[in-house]
């Protein structure tokens, strides 16, 4: 049997919504987001709000600003606990991908858990993780300690 395009379409829609096809549901728990912060003083400033997803929160996020070289993955474990990890390999300075709580860097596949803890090298020292304030709206990320 064949399907037409548009059937598909409706079938892929349908089972977004539902989320009963593994590989979607798979698919959607990876999607990183990715967005630009504005920089006050030396802090990156983040709104909570930003994590909000329609169900529950992302785990993380992918923070830039022009004035910073490498973008920062900003890592939400709790309503007050984040980590701040600047996505420059330590092997040799290539920018890391988020892949869920893994962030790996395909120059030569070092990979780091979301703490900067080195998990596979040639890397073998940790991501520069930078102080994170939790303040009512938003999260500051001071960007000139660490
Ligand atoms: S630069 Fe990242 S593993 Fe070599």
């Amino acid at each position: 049997m064949t399907m037409h395009r548009k059937d598909f379409i409706k079938t892929c829609g349908l089972a977004c919504l539902g989320a009963t096809s593994v590989g979607m549901l798979l698919q959607s728990c990876v999607a990183t987001k990715n967005i630009t912060a504005p920089i006050d003083g030396d802090q990156l400033v983040i709104s909570k709000a930003d994590f909000a997803k329609n169900k529950g929160h992302y785990n993380y996020i992918v923070v830039s600003n022009t004035r910073l070289q490498y973008p920062i993955a900003l890592f939400r474990f709790s309503e007050e606990n984040y980590t701040a990890l600047y996505l420059q390999c330590t092997h040799q300075g290539n920018e890391l991908n988020a892949y869920g709580d893994k962030l790996v860097c395909s120059a030569h596949g070092s990979e780091f858990d979301n703490k900067g803890k080195v998990t596979n090298g040639p890397a073998t020292e940790a991501l520069r993780s930078f102080p994170v304030k939790v303040l009512q709206e938003n999260i500051h990320v001071s960007l000139s300690a660490a």
